[in-house]
């Protein structure tokens, strides 16, 4: 068993463990980033709440997760401290870490910027961006996907959202990559990855702070000069918030987003009948999306502490207890969904007919970019779906990022043919 990047888990620990023990250590594992979905299969079976290596139970079954995050006496407002114990910097503070009145205060004011009609107005530049960088794809013949196509992308659209000019792109996606990396809990990343994370909020909060403060004095039409003004004008956000704010709408999701891209091709790639169903209607373009987010989450977890006192499956929790919830697991769950382990695209066609995945979570903190997601996605979709006729995987399985929060892969060689 290979632990690397792992810094408390020692090989001791791993002597003379069960096959539960073994999958709860597997589930954690860089080695293992490829398919941690048989360690999850294992937990499942093992019950609901799975000791786990961390401290709080894991949770990895549908029930559970479904009905913990869809109540409000669950709090999220302390996983900094559960994952992140270990941190010399304070993330700064965003509303996916907070609770009412804060939460809805600040979750409002960016609400805005995610309209139905506003999301739909992004969709020509989301297919401009996905015409080109498919013109490119196509005439170098091999390429690495994630490079060439499922990072510049959703990169591309959060700048454009929040008003980042194309100049600085590189700049973001650098801080960004090691912020992301250190959503992982402390315990499993390397002094060097720690120290990388410290500098990179350190550069994302004086890069940040200095465009707020441009945009306050010349006002574009874009998120960040929206949030400056209503920082300077009356005392619904704070300075701290706003940089908090912009840090998860950039980070949480634009690494979640390339995730979801490469995920979701490569899994087209292992299911050709899927590839040329989706081919032959690329209407499913939408639905796919949801399929693609159920069966390989690009969140594969979350954290969750009581209240109060709470039961949830027969199980009594006291206040202040944290529970982490296994999103991935809970998407693949057979009590949930039909032969979870298959890429259906056709599943999530038929509205209501199915479980609705966890891959946004749900309740309070459901996924503000959800609808940004989808239209990036199907728009990647259709395109691929009417311009390319093949892929060849070139590397099996490809090389894993070794994040387990936002996971997934660094490199996605292939082949496509047009
Ligand atoms: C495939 C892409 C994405 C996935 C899988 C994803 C996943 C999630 C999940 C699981 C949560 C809830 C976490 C929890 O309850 O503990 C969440 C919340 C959030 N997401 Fe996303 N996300 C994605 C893309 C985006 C994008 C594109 C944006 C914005 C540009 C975004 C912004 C947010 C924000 C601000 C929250 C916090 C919402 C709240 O606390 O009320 N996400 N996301």
């Amino acid at each position: 068993m290979d632990l690397a990047g792992t810094r408390h888990i020692t090989a001791a620990a791993v002597e003379e463990t069960t096959s539960v023990q073994h999958a709860v250590i597997d589930a954690f594992t860089p080695a293992w980033r490829h398919d941690p979905y048989r360690s999850y299969d294992v937990l499942r079976a093992a019950g609901p709440f799975v000791p786990g290596l961390l401290g709080p139970h894991l949770v990895p079954g549908y029930a559970e997760c479904d009905a913990i995050l869809q109540n409000p006496a669950w709090s999220h407002a302390e996983e900094s401290e559960l994952l992140h114990p270990d941190s010399d910097v304070e993330l700064p503070g965003s509303f996916l870490w907070m609770e009412p009145p804060d939460h809805t205060r600040l979750r409002g004011l960016v609400s805005k910027a995610f309209t139905p009609r506003r999301i739909e107005g992004m969709r020509g530049h989301a297919e401009r961006v996905v015409a080109d960088l498919l013109d490119k794809a196509l005439a170098a013949g091999e390429v690495d996907l994630v490079e060439a196509f499922a990072y510049p992308l959703p990169l591309t659209m959060v700048c454009e959202l929040l008003g980042v000019p194309e100049s600085e792109h590189a700049a973001i996606r650098r801080m960004s990559a090691g912020i992301a990396r250190g959503l992982d809990p402390d315990v499993l990343m390397s002094t060097d990855e720690l120290a990388n994370r410290t500098a990179a909020v350190g550069e994302f909060l004086d890069f940040f702070g200095a465009l707020v403060a441009e945009r306050r004095a010349r006002p574009r039409q874009d998120l960040i000069s929206a949030l400056a003004q209503v920082e300077a004008e009356d005392d619904r956000l704070t300075a701290a918030e706003m940089l908090g704010t912009l840090l998860v709408l950039v980070v949480a999701g634009h690494e979640t987003t390339v995730n979801l891209i490469s995920n979701g091709i490569l899994a087209l790639i292992r299911h050709p009948d899927q590839f040329e169903l989706l081919r032959q209607q690329p209407d499913l373009a939408l639905p796919a999306v949801d399929e693609m987010l159920r069966y390989d989450a690009p969140a594969q977890l979350t954290t969750r502490t009581a209240r109060q006192e709470i039961t949830v499956s027969g199980r009594t929790f006291a206040s202040g207890d944290s529970l982490i919830l296994i999103l991935g697991s809970a998407n693949r769950d057979p009590q949930a969904f039909t032969d979870p382990d298959r890429l259906d695209l056709t599943r999530y066609a038929q509205r209501g007919r199915v479980n609705r995945h966890l891959a946004f979570g749900l309740g309070l903190h459901y996924c503000i970019g959800a609808s940004l997601v989808r239209l990036e996605v199907e728009v990647a979709l259709r395109a691929i779906a009417a311009r390319v006729s093949a892929f060849t995987l070139l590397a099996d399985p490809p090389r894993y990022r070794p994040n387990l929060v936002v996971r997934g892969m660094s490199e996605l060689p292939v082949r496509l043919s047009a």
